[in-house]
């Protein structure tokens, strides 16, 4: 299978008219399984924070922390466009902003990065695009200012709330975003973001208008990732209850020393 490119992204919109499937994946067993079923795009999401590595909020995640993660899942994905999502503080000034991504696309390989935000960190935008490196924009919730909007609520349901995020996308567009993360957005307001977009919407809780849809994996593998899923979050397989009950077999034949067996032994 041949790899996917920003441009592909855009052409599934424009002119295939297909939806777009993403996913997040932050190692290498589960890059590949994710590559190898087909996804369009692998996002190395700051979600790792909380999903893998037992933080309160993506805030806590540094720019070393994404890079082994995105190394890991770069060692994986062979077909997928891979985006490495760029952490709380690593996009503050444009010069900052260029390093760190720099850093993901060089040394970690990924193919693209995404921010959170949009007016607030044009200059941010532009000096990537400027520089050759391909960004997804996320507009609505944006887990990272999770402070300042007091909590992960639906955003976009005012009427300046939802010109302001429509200003943005158009914004995010125009300087050459190839995509938009749209996170817990009121389903009218993905329809008219979609409609009036030419780069595709990629929504998280942003109803079924979106141009593609994106979930954290652990949430579709039933692996709880926050202490109450959302109502969005949909599980495709309940892998919390395989889990536990494969290791108390695992545990209760080592116990009654049902494993291992003398077949399963070297003489
Ligand atoms: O970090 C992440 O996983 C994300 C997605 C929820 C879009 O930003």
């Amino acid at each position: 299978m041949p790899k996917i490119s920003p441009e592909d992204i855009v052409r599934r919109k424009q002119i295939e008219h297909t939806k777009i499937t993403v996913l997040t994946a932050y190692d290498f067993p589960f890059a590949r399984l994710v590559d190898q079923a087909g996804i369009d795009i692998v996002l190395v999401g700051d979600s790792v924070g909380m999903v893998c590595l037992g933080y309160e909020s993506t805030t806590q995640v540094t720019m070393d922390e994404m890079m082994h993660h995105v190394k890991a899942a770069r060692r994986a994905v062979k077909h997928a466009l891979l985006v490495a999502d760029m952490p709380y503080h690593s996009y503050t000034t444009a010069s900052l902003t260029l390093k760190n991504a720099k850093r993901f696309t060089k040394s970690g390989g990924a193919d693209a990065v995404k921010l959170e935000g949009g007016k607030k960190i044009k200059a941010q935008i532009k000096t990537l695009i400027d520089s050759g490196i391909p960004v997804m924009g996320h507009l609505g919730m944006l887990p990272q200012s999770v402070k300042a909007i007091g909590g992960y609520k639906v955003q976009g349901r005012k009427k300046g709330e939802a010109d302001q995020m429509m200003e943005d996308a158009l914004l995010l567009e125009k300087l050459g975003a190839f995509s938009i993360v749209l996170e817990c957005v009121p389903l009218a307001l993905t329809k008219k973001m979609s409609r009036v977009l030419k780069i595709p919407t990629i929504g998280i809780g942003a109803g079924p208008y979106a141009d593609g849809q994106v979930l954290v994996l652990h949430d579709l593998l039933g692996i709880r990732s926050t202490p109450k899923p959302l109502r969005f979050a949909r599980a495709y397989a309940h892998l919390e209850e395989e889990i536990i009950q494969a290791v108390r077999e695992y545990r209760e034949d080592v116990l009654t020393g049902k494993f291992p067996t003398f077949d399963e032994s070297f003489e």
